[in-house]
């Protein structure tokens, strides 16, 4: 999809409907690359359509692996040679290229990848994976470009995170699993996400130990195998779909996601005036005659307030009766999608502050980490160019409920993390157009 390609959205009422989530962006470019560890297919299922994947098989293939896509499944195998470097074409395009250096290791003793990219932010540094490489004996080069590792053999080792990664805990999986001997891993991501990827790195014959406290004992095997998976269901579009239903007044019943992923999300939801019906097959939440209550809301790691619910979460706060207080604390820069909100007549205040929850790493930084937003306000349609995925989702539930139309240009970030967005949409009642 272009970069031209633009969203024409007319408000057009409450959305009401029946989304089906498959599994997760942030899980399934992590079980393609796990993938290539084993010797013999792997499948993935319940993998959904989003451009992550295209481009995360693309620089497989290009790694001399075989990456077959038959709609919801993915079938990858260790192909007769493999290419240590990743090409300069896929600089920039996501944060799925650091996570292979480890296991390019593995497989051809060095790796080059080009310098990670994805969303714009925070400054999505890359300093945890290089020193766990580092410490598990890679020598470990930043080169014009990208980074170069080199390694006969990764050897087991004692690690702790300065804040518990996720992508550096991936990183240190997949370079354990195959490592001379027992790597300790302290302070560790445990995203349900990065649980899911230790259960099928298990599955390939890992032996992996989550302990208590935030510690994962990874024992090095000599290999690993093929193995067969179906991913649990997004959390971040089942959140956004609820939120959509919720802020248009209607109704979205979210099926395909656990509710143990959503349970902070629904507690906070249900804060606000929420009302909820889960069962065994749906999510479903409405809004009270009344409307929401404002909230205020920080963002932590699990089982906390995920940071990626926070840009649906405020167009909520902007159609909630009061003042609303959100405190980003995982990436310093989260907030960058606020001016195309305002431009949609959201009023939103940024602050250097911490506010609305204990102080974070972030306290005496300049970082603009929180944001204080007034609601109900009466949103209008603009033309708005956006920035990054959760962004876009955002300003799509904007338009939703502004006053006259909105154009919205860069959908291709929407559709990079969110699968079948546009149809999605179109099925929930949003009078959505494509242009370009
Ligand atoms: C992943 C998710 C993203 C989610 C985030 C937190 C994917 C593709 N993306 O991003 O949607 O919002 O987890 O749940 O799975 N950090 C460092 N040095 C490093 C690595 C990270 O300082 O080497 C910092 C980051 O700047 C950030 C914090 O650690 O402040 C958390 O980042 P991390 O958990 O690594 O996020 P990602 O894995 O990039």
């Amino acid at each position: 999809m272009s970069d031209e390609e633009v969203w024409l959205i007319e408000p057009s009422g409450p959305l009401r409907g029946d989304v089906v989530v498959r599994g997760s962006k942030n899980g399934v470019s992590k079980h393609m690359v796990a993938a290539m560890l084993g010797t013999g297919e792997s499948i993935i299922g319940n993998a959904p359509e989003v451009g992550e994947v295209g481009i995360t098989a693309s620089m497989l293939r290009a790694l001399g692996i075989t990456v077959e896509i038959d709609d919801s499944e993915i079938r990858i195998e260790q192909g007769p040679r493999i290419e240590p470097r990743v090409p300069a074409e896929y600089t920039g395009l996501n944060r799925i290229p650091i996570l292979m250096l480890g296991p390019l290791l593995h497989l051809a003793g060095e790796a080059f990848v080009p310098l990670v990219g994805g969303d714009p932010i925070g400054r999505r540094p890359i300093d945890f994976h290089v020193a766990a490489l580092r410490d598990m004996g890679a020598e470990v080069e930043i080169q014009e470009g990208g980074v170069y590792a080199k390694a006969k053999r990764l050897n087991g080792t004692r690690l702790e995170l300065p804040y518990p990664s996720v992508g550096a805990t991936e990183t240190i999986l997949m370079s354990a699993v195959l490592a001379e001997g027992k790597t300790v891993l302290k302070n560790a991501a445990m995203e349900p996400e990065v649980v899911e990827l230790a259960l099928f790195l298990q599955r390939m014959g890992a032996r992996i130990e989550l302990s208590p406290d935030r510690r994962i004992v990874i024992e090095g095997v000599e290999r690993l195998h093929g193995a067969q998976t179906w991913l649990a269901g997004d959390r971040i579009e089942a959140f956004s779909y609820l939120a959509a239903g919720l802020v248009t007044g209607g109704e979205v019943r979210v099926h395909g996601c656990p509710q143990d992923r959503l349970v902070t999300a629904i507690t906070t939801l249900a804060r606000m005036g929420a009302r909820f019906e889960i069962n065994d097959e749906y999510l479903c939440a409405t809004a009270p005659p009344e409307g929401l209550r404002a909230a205020a809301v920080q963002t932590d790691t699990h089982p906390g307030f995920m940071t990626d619910w926070q840009t649906p979460l405020m167009v909520l706060f902007t159609q909630s009766h009061g003042m609303s207080v959100l405190h980003e604390t995982v990436f310093e820069n989260r907030l960058v999608y606020v001016p195309a909100l305002q431009a949609m007549g959201c009023e939103i205040e940024v602050f250097d502050q911490c506010l609305g929850g204990p102080a974070c790493r972030y306290h005496d930084s300049n970082a603009k980490h929180s944001a204080v937003v007034r609601g109900v306000s009466q949103l209008k349609g603009a033309d708005v160019r956006l920035p990054d995925i959760r962004a876009g989702f955002s300003a799509v539930l904007a338009a939703a409920v502004a006053d006259g139309p909105s154009t919205l240009r860069g959908v291709h970030h929407i559709e990079r993390g969110y699968h079948r967005p546009f149809e999605q949409f179109k099925t929930l009642g949003l009078d959505i157009q494509r242009r370009g």
